[in-house]
């Protein structure tokens, strides 16, 4: 049992709609919708009618049906993998909004940018002029003109063929992203320098037209690891990140490249990665249970797994928020909640986004919140309460959700830890760590 964070006087809630954003790629139209799109673009430049993407549903159920149909090979990119890239590099990641931030500049001479680090996308993308419809971001938009090291991608480039594009002028998507925010553009290639490290020839998207974008600062840098990805492009086979609290403003450091040399006797755990070949994008983690307060719940061996047709499976995300735990599961993890916190629940569902919150007592010092531990395959992690309840004075949520198939371990739940993905050893490590101070 652990008590309250102390940090409580400070408002903690944040309206879902705003911070779901980057959950997965998802490309959303059909080839018939993609024509019409494409004729659309020809004669009346980026503007496209809604009825040609299909964003019904839950973003959850926009998840499951882009699992099911991106049915893409796995393909492994090699050929731009060139040693004068230097692909060792230190960036400082900010907390904002829900999402994590880093700097990056594009192009000769440089441009910075201020965009969401997304292990849950693979894209790196900012807006471009002349632009067709964008929204406001705080840095002047990349003008690929003024640059000496900018060039289109060709449909023919191998990261073109990796996108599910529509070819016909240049190489052009429509990218998808969970809580409706749509863009299109094109792939060029540029000049990248992050933490004051110059990347050449980096593919990445020119966009032209969004629709919905606010809350991507100037753009997004896709770690995930499909083609597309920072990661994959430079063929770096390991990088790390320790997100600091969510609330706060101190940065902490994404790393590409060797990394600091860890091992169990320093606190850390390791658990293997899994791929879903219907999702490369995805970090797959597998998780086997959940004990709350010492009580382990009776949850099915099947509720977790990653199943053959691509469904289901718990992923790593440091572009969502919050946990999202597949239905079944999330009903288990609730009543026991309600059974050891023994306060009185309130549905504050409206203004918090959250399923399951408390009314606290006069001296929330009183109250004792389970703790929280998670079973991952050779890995047990437990967790500061802070990493699963959101509070204010008034009231205390769990930072958790029920979703349908997909689960997701949200960037909140990872604050505080030190996380190493090492992809050529197809594991990921989790250190307990003051981020701000790594
Ligand atoms: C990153 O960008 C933000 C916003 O432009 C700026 O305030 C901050 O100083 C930058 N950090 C670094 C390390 O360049
Ligand atoms: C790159 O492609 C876009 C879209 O087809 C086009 O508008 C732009 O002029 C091209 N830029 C260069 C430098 O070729
Ligand atoms: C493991 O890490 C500890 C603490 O950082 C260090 O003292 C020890 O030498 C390391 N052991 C190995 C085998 O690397
Ligand atoms: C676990 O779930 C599977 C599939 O939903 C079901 O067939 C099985 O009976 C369940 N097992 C238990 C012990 O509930
Ligand atoms: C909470 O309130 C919302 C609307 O205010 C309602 O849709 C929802 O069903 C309520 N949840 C519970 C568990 O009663
Ligand atoms: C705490 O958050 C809830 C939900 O957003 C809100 O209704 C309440 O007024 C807040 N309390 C304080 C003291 O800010």
């Amino acid at each position: 049992m652990g008590s309250l964070p102390p940090s409580l006087s400070s408002l903690l809630f944040l309206n879902l709609a705003l911070i779901l954003i980057s959950v997965s790629p998802v490309i959303s139209t059909s080839r018939q919708a993609l024509d019409d799109h494409q004729d659309q673009l020809m004669k009346t430049g980026f503007k496209i009618t809604m009825n040609n993407v299909d964003s019904g549903g839950s973003f959850t159920e926009r998840l499951l049906r882009a699992t099911k149909r991106s049915n893409r090979r796995l393909q492994h990119f090699n050929e731009i993998i060139s040693k004068a890239k230097h692909p060792n590099f230190r960036s400082a990641v900010y907390p904002a909004d829900g999402a994590y931030f880093m700097n990056f500049s594009i192009g000769t001479p440089p441009n910075s940018y201020y965009g969401i680090m997304d292990t849950g996308s693979d894209l790196i993308w900012t807006q471009c002029k002349p632009c067709f419809q964008c929204f406001s971001q705080p840095a002047p938009v990349f003008e690929p003109k003024q640059s000496s090291t900018y060039s289109n991608l060709s449909c023919s480039s191998n990261l073109c063929q990796d996108l599910e594009s529509y070819c016909n002028d240049g190489c052009e998507y429509i990218y998808g992203y969970g809580g409706g925010t749509i863009i299109i553009g094109y792939l060029a290639t540029e000049t990248f320098t992050i933490g004051g490290v110059s990347l050449l020839n980096i593919g990445f998207g020119c966009t032209v037209f969004t629709y919905d974008g606010q809350g991507f600062g100037d753009g997004l840098v896709g770690l995930g690891r499909g083609p597309l990805s920072l990661i994959s492009q430079l063929g770096e086979p390991k990088f790390s990140y320790c997100l600091t609290y969510w609330e706060g403003t101190k940065p902490s450091t994404l790393v590409v490249g060797p990394q600091p040399s860890v091992n169990s006797s320093s606190g850390v755990k390791t658990t293997p990665l899994l791929q879903n070949p219907f999702n490369p994008t995805f970090y797959y983690v597998s998780l086997e249970g959940i004990t709350i307060g010492g009580t382990k719940l009776p949850i099915n061996k099947t509720t977790f797994a990653l199943n053959a047709d691509g469904s289901g499976g718990v992923i790593v995300d440091s572009g969502t928020t919050f946990t999202f735990l597949e239905l079944s599961a999330y009903i288990l993890v609730r009543e026991e909640f309600i059974s050891q916190v023994q306060l009185p629940v309130v549905n504050a569902s409206d203004s918090t986004g959250l399923d399951l919150c408390f009314k606290l007592p006069s001296d929330p010092f009183s109250v004792n919140i389970p703790s929280l531990v998670l079973q991952f395959e050779d890995a047990l992690l437990d967790f500061p309460t802070e990493n699963y309840i959101v509070a204010n004075s008034s009231i205390a949520c769990l930072a958790m959700v029920p979703s349908l198939g997909l689960s997701i371990f949200g960037n909140i739940l990872q604050q505080n830890m030190l996380l190493l993905y090492d992809i050529s050893k197809e594991t990921l490590s989790f250190m307990s760590t003051e981020c701000d101070k790594f």
